[in-house]
């Protein structure tokens, strides 16, 4: 499986504190069957973390991808962030300061909890006519998305791709996050499911059981899209087929 939302890079923001946690990340993923993380720390959140692409990330990155090959990880990790869309994050996307996933036609964008939604829309817009295609981050936890029975096809016919949290599927994020996230992986709108770990301890990297639980849900076909084939397609930059 390939993970595609994961704060696992260290010391960066509130995901993993330091490499020896991240390679206890590691340890996790491989051990539930993953091969393959887009690192994707949190970025351009105002007055908070805001990590635009530097030479220290890609030295983190480096002494990351290092350890793993001394610890025997069979583990790649591939560049990426969680991109807070406010502000002129559309110039930073084309600057490359704010990455895609793997430099990919694909940022991993996430929102305010409580944003209203024709502003997440418009944001959304702008980034299809820029060329981009946005994979929507968790959009089961926000307000606007329980509000609104139809916001998921909006999303989606914006141009959008949805990533749903493993831990909402769960029931970690709140009854709101468990109905919709459920609802969105029962009516196949799901093009991706990921960890969004933060550490080895709560909200962890294993994605075997969530790969099972999807699999009883709907299919285990559509399981190995969501975990497999189109994460795969997003490291290629290949197009994304919808499930629907
Ligand atoms: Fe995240």
């Amino acid at each position: 499986m390939i993970d595609i939302h994961c704060h696992i890079l260290f010391g960066l923001d509130d995901g993993s504190d330091n490499i020896e946690e991240s390679v206890r990340m590691a340890r996790i993923a491989v051990d539930s069957g993953v091969r393959a993380i887009i690192v994707t720390p949190h970025s351009n959140v105002p007055n908070s973390y805001r990590n635009f692409w530097s030479k220290d990330l890609t030295a983190r990155l480096n002494a990351f991808t290092k350890r793993l090959e001394e610890e025997n990880l069979p583990l790649k990790l591939f560049p990426g962030h969680e991109i807070f869309a406010s502000g002129d994050f559309i110039d930073l996307i084309k600057e490359k300061k704010l990455l895609t996933l793997n430099g990919s036609v694909y940022p991993l964008v996430e929102f305010d909890f409580n944003e209203y939604s024709d502003s997440v829309y418009l944001k959304l817009e702008k980034l299809v006519a820029n060329g981009f295609t946005p994979i929507v981050a968790h959009p089961e936890r926000y307000s606007f998305v329980h509000e609104d029975d139809d916001a998921i096809r909006r999303i989606k016919n914006i141009g959008c791709l949805i990533q749903v949290n493993k831990g909402s599927l769960h029931g970690n994020f709140g009854r709101s996050a468990y109905r919709t996230s459920r609802e969105i992986i029962i009516n196949r709108q799901a093009d991706f499911v990921a960890s969004d770990a933060h550490s080895p301890y709560m909200r962890t990297p294993r994605l075997a059981d969530t790969h099972e639980l999807v699999s009883e849900l709907s299919s285990v076909d559509y399981a190995e899209m969501l975990f497999r084939y189109n994460p795969f397609n997003v490291i290629r930059n290949k197009k994304i087929s919808s499930a629907e």
